[in-house]
């Protein structure tokens, strides 16, 4: 994964938690690497050792640390320049579900050798929409849960989602359902519709 990726996951522990937190934490991993280089691809195995190890040290269950990963990513890619990618992904949270291939087609641009997860919608409702996410790899299913949340916080939006179906040998992706359970001021809908009271 792209070096952006882990320098996240080091700006959020040490924004948290502080510097001395976070070099526990790469000590446990066994990560050499005092700073991560943004657009250098490190193995894989380097973000997971870092979960789990800020798992471990934090004593946080991996899930909840990565669903907090995918809050601060929303938030982090913003600070670091690629507000305008976010903002391009459309005018309602509908919209911005849809276009998650064509944002990471144009991150592809800058970071030539990204391999991004796929995503696609279905079961739209004014209140609900299901997103279907593929991926090579395995593990970061529960960064989408705060990566939605995230990104309906960008719309003003409350969101519930719920991890409905896991990759295996059943499905070879996963879904989660999302319900908009309201608006920080006024009710809306996932497509920036108003909710009947
Ligand atoms: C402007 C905002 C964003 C940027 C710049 C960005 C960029 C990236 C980069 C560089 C990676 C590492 C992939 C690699 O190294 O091969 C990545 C992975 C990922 N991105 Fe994005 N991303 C953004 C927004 C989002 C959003 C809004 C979502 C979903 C709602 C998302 C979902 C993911 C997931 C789940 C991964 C983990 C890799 C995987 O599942 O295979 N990203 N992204």
């Amino acid at each position: 994964m792209y070096g952006l990726v882990n320098r996240a996951l080091q700006q959020l522990v040490c924004t948290q938690h502080g510097k001395q937190v976070w070099d526990d934490i790469r000590a446990q991993a066994g990560v050499v690497d005092e700073v991560f280089v943004r657009m250098d691809s490190y193995p894989d195995e380097v973000t997971h050792k870092l979960v789990a190890a800020a798992s471990a040290v934090l004593q946080m269950p991996s899930d909840d640390m990565l669903k907090e990963f995918g809050r601060y990513w929303t938030r982090y890619t913003m600070a670091e320049g690629y507000g305008a990618l976010m903002s391009d992904l459309g005018p309602t949270l509908h919209d911005a579900l849809s276009a998650l291939d064509d944002m990471h087609a144009r991150v592809a641009l800058l970071y030539p050798k990204l391999n991004p997860p796929k995503f696609r919608i279905s079961d739209v409702s004014p209140d609900r929409i299901s997103l279907h996410y593929s991926s090579s790899r395995s593990g970061f299913a529960p960064m989408i849960i705060g990566l939605v949340e995230g990104l309906g916080e960008r719309y003003g939006l409350r969101v519930e989602v719920r991890h409905a179906v896991s990759k295996g040998s059943d499905s070879d992706h996963d879904r989660f359902d999302i319900r908009i359970v309201g608006r920080n001021s006024d009710n809306a809908a996932v497509d920036g519709s108003t909710l009947p009271a």
